[in-house]
């Protein structure tokens, strides 16, 4: 298994990364069990928030497989596979918070995918950054426009343009992460935070996340209208 998926306590639930030997790399077979365990966290009502976080000391993620680029499967039947089954999409469209615990590297997509996560806690050993044009390419999952909507355009274009890493600090003091934490403390912490979200009603955490993410594609007159319609379903809710 290239993901383990493990239901905890209080409705929390783990997704673990799973290939430690390479760095996490996010490979095909890994998004199609993502994809499978997404769906099932969707469909299960005893878990009302995820936590990601990968297995072993060095990486949460070191990005899409690298020897999976140019190869079998091929280059058009990956672009046709990221589109069929948007994960990050459905991630942020999925009703149910989701927490992303960042160590060691998180590069490329071992970031782009805790950007379609609601929170980001860092450990102080995190090292974050889009290499890609560093690599020869561009980053190609989200990245040039999730991270310009995540902190301030010139910085964004910054880590893109120069694909340099930043440290966890700096990525707290961008916004890009909301805590940094002492690295023994990551998963404690992450369930902490978790456990705060699953103590609110959870129709109501639905909506104002479903609330946030439907009126970011929209004009602000636009959003607003859309907030009073969940607002109203709101008061319903409980
Ligand atoms: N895809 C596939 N394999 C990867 C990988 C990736 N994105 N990142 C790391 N690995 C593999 C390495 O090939 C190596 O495998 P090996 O032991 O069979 O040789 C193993 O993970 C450990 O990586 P290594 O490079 O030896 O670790 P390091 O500590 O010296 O360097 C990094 C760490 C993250 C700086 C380096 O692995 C790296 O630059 N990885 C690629 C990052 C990348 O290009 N991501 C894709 C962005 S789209």
């Amino acid at each position: 298994m290239t993901v383990l998926y493990e239901k905890a306590a209080d409705g929390i639930a783990w997704v673990t990364l799973n290939r430690p030997d390479v760095l996490n790399a996010i490979n095909m077979q890994m998004r199609d069990e993502l994809w499978d365990i997404l769906h099932a966290v969707r469909d299960d009502p005893d878990v009302r928030c995820l936590i990601f976080r990968g297995a072993g000391d060095e990486a949460f993620s070191a990005g899409a497989d690298v020897t999976e680029f140019g190869t079998a499967p091929s280059y058009v039947e990956a672009r046709r596979a990221r589109r069929e089954r948007d994960l990050w999409w459905f991630m942020m469209t999925l009703e149910k918070p989701i927490i992303a615990a960042i160590h060691g590297y998180a590069l490329g997509a071992g970031i782009e995918l805790p950007m379609a996560c609601d929170f980001r806690i860092a450990a102080d050993d995190a090292r974050i950054g889009l290499p890609e044009v560093s690599l020869g390419y561009i980053p190609s999952a989200g990245g040039t426009q999730m991270l310009p909507r995540h902190i301030p355009i010139g910085i964004a274009m910054q880590m893109i343009l120069t694909g340099d890493p930043v440290d966890a600090q700096t990525a707290l003091r961008w916004g890009l992460v909301q805590r940094v934490v002492p690295r023994e403390r990551l998963h404690a912490e992450a369930e902490a935070l978790a456990r705060q979200v699953t103590s609110r009603p959870p129709q109501l955490v639905a909506l104002a996340k479903r609330s946030v993410h439907e009126g970011a594609e929209l004009s602000l007159s636009d959003a607003i209208a859309v907030e009073s319609k969940l607002a109203e379903r709101a008061l319903f809710a409980t």
